[in-house]
């Protein structure tokens, strides 16, 4: 009989799909849904793996096998894969110090790790602890100029390079299971705190002692008293921007003198766009399937987009990376490199740093496999030739 390995010993652990099963199992149900979950249907969700699973690989024969290249430069700065950490909010429910575990992880891998605004962490605290780290920051545009101003200054001063603005959670997505967990806002219904009880380890490493940690970033903002959980929750919400458009994306482009890039973009119109305004890369995305749910996957996007941007803007690609072979997919279509989501952060909630880092070498040793097993010897050579479209495959599990 076919059964996931549910140790302790991450060398038995061998794909994402079996780091979530044991993410789903370490989490109380509803920390579960906040990270696996999606918006209402999960149409979206199941389409960001479903893309995948349609595009099959061409493989060439009799090349032989050397370590393939799988460098990427970005941004003028080598990483040693394809690919980097993404931002996600609130990484402190899976693992204390989640986000300085994911940074350390990814700079350990050679690879660029992007704090969001409403991490756990603050900036100074990652530059601080992660000796070395290709810092990238995510921005969520916020109300308060003032508050925008100094997050960007700070972002400067940490020695941030690449700038994310995202676009596509003006308005937070419609998470109806997430919401089911509760009775009303924040709190959590009387069959969720009992499950909660049945995770004592959780308990002991996330709320022990201090509860859910505020969001480290957004604590300079806050009297004293309210840098809390709660604080930073009605903070951000009031605080996040919803009229954002293309003259205050005109306005973050003034600012920031660094790379910027629009994450959330999905139609080719909007690509021209971020090239006219001068952004220097976009993050092809529908964050994680969590937000507009029926929007395209971004591999499908992806296929629409990269034409027109070739050579004028940088692509970054995520959603529903799950194996080296997806990231394959992605680069054959013209990404210049991924963000790992939920990948990483199955890896974090297992084990902190060395789960983050097991995700990390799962992926990046699919990767080399997959391609010498195509016989393509290096990242640098794919194209759409490298590729099938006439997979049929079964409905996949979203994960
Ligand atoms: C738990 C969670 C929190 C997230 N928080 C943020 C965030 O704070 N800012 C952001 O731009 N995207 C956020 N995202 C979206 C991710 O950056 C990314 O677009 C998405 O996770 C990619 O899909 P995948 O998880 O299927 O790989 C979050 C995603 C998850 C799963």
């Amino acid at each position: 009989m076919r059964r996931y390995y549910r140790g302790t010993d991450l060398s038995r652990v061998h794909s994402i799909a079996e780091l979530a099963t044991l993410a789903c199992q370490r989490l109380p149900h509803f920390v579960w849904e906040y990270l696996a979950g999606g918006a209402e249907d999960e149409l979206t969700l199941q389409r960001n793996r479903q893309a995948y699973v349609e595009v099959g690989l061409q493989q060439r024969a009799l090349v032989p096998c050397h370590v393939p290249g799988t460098a990427r430069t970005l941004f003028g700065k080598s990483a040693a894969l394809p690919l980097l950490i993404g931002p996600t909010g609130y990484n402190g429910m899976l693992h204390r110090d989640a986000d300085i575990h994911l940074a350390r992880a990814a700079t350990a891998r050679g690879v660029p790790f992007c704090l969001s605004t409403v991490a756990n962490a603050a900036l100074e605290t990652i530059v601080r602890q992660v000796p070395g780290v290709d810092l990238w920051f995510q921005l969520y545009a916020m109300r308060d100029a003032s508050i925008q101003a100094s997050l960007l200054a700070r972002a400067r001063e940490a020695g941030v390079s690449t700038l994310l603005l995202t676009c596509d959670a003006m308005v937070l997505g419609n998470r109806e299971w997430d919401r089911r967990n509760f009775v009303r806002p924040r709190q959590l219904s009387l069959r969720n705190k009992l499950q909660v009880l049945r995770h004592p380890r959780w308990l002991r490493q996330v709320m022990w002692p201090h509860g859910l940690p505020s969001m480290g970033n957004l604590d300079p903002y806050l009297p004293e008293d309210e840098r809390t959980a709660l604080g930073s929750m009605q903070f951000i919400g009031e605080q996040m921007d919803t009229l954002l458009d293309w003259d205050a994306l005109a306005c973050v482009r003034d600012q920031w003198a660094g790379q910027l890039l629009l994450k959330g973009v999905l139609h080719p119109a909007d690509a021209e766009r971020a090239i006219a305004l001068g952004l220097d890369g976009v993050v092809i995305s529908n964050h994680g399937g969590r937000q507009l749910d029926g929007a395209a996957s971004g591999l499908d996007a992806l296929r629409l987009i990269a034409p027109l941007a070739r050579g004028r803007l940088t692509l970054l690609l995520d959603g529903g990376i799950r194996r080296g072979s997806d990231i394959v997919k992605a680069l054959a279509l013209g990404a210049d490199a991924v963000l790992l989501g939920r990948a990483s952060l199955y890896g974090v909630a297992v084990a902190g740093e060395a789960g983050t880092a097991r995700a990390l070498d799962l992926l990046a040793e699919e990767l080399r496999r997959t391609l010498n097993l195509m016989g393509c010897p290096d990242i640098d050579d794919l194209s759409a030739e490298w590729l099938t479209f006439n997979m049929r495959p079964a409905v996949v599990r979203a994960y």
